[in-house]
């Protein structure tokens, strides 16, 4: 008895570790200790997740996003200050040069068929960069002053192929679809 208990003990540690290895959270992701988040939300999409930090004197928001990505994809994440979904979001996109290095840019969304090239957004967008480590892309940036409150609309999008420096579309399948929701950046 003892030891089919213990068996069966171990069998479901190995499902738990498991289950924690194959789905990140916002607590996998140690940053460094010059990069503050004292917020994050797991997303319910497409592996990823937003971590912030609001700084009230500023109206700013300091945001890392990240997402599991192949090394030949894209990530994307924006607020849409005029609606909800993707056509009018302000994003910010990144991904791997063909010369190898990360980069990260703020985008329009103008339309379902957009030139994903780097454009100015219609708030303030500073200190963007882009990591890619442990199978996940980061964009870090400082957003605001979010002169219409710190509730936004934002969404988030993942694309597996980038040619000649340029995102390609992504896939239309339900997560990426599904990709968009409400934050509240002064919520702890
Ligand atoms: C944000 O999305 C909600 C629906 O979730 C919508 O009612 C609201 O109008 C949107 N906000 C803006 C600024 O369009
Ligand atoms: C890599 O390519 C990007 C985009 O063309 C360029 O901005 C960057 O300077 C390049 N970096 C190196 C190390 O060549
Ligand atoms: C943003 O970038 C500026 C210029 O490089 C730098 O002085 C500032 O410390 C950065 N802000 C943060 C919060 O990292
Ligand atoms: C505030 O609203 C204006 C007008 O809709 C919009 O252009 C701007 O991008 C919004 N700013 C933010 C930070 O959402």
């Amino acid at each position: 008895m003892a030891s089919v208990f213990i068996v069966n003990l171990i069998f479901n540690i190995l499902v738990s570790v498991s289950v924690i290895s194959s789905a990140l959270t916002c607590s996998d992701k140690i940053f460094s200790p010059d990069r503050l988040f004292s917020s994050c939300t797991d997303l319910p999409y497409l592996e990823a997740h937003l971590h912030w930090n609001y700084i009230p004197s500023l109206r700013k928001v300091s945001i890392a996003y990240r997402a599991t990505q192949i090394p030949e994809g894209w990530i994307a994440w924006g607020i849409n200050p005029t609606g909800i979904g993707m056509v009018g979001s302000q994003a910010l996109v990144a991904f791997r040069n063909a010369n190898g290095t990360m980069t990260a840019y703020p985008t329009s969304i103008t339309s379902y068929n957009p030139a994903m090239l780097p454009a100015l957004l219609s708030f303030q967008v500073s200190n963007i960069s882009a990591e890619y480590n442990n199978n996940e892309m980061i964009i870090y940036a400082i957003v605001g002053p979010l002169e219409n409150g710190t509730i936004v609309n934002h969404t988030w999008q993942s694309g597996s192929s980038v040619s000649s420096n340029i995102p390609q579309i992504h896939s239309t399948s339900s997560p990426h679809l599904q990709s968009m929701g409400k934050i509240d950046f002064q919520s702890a």
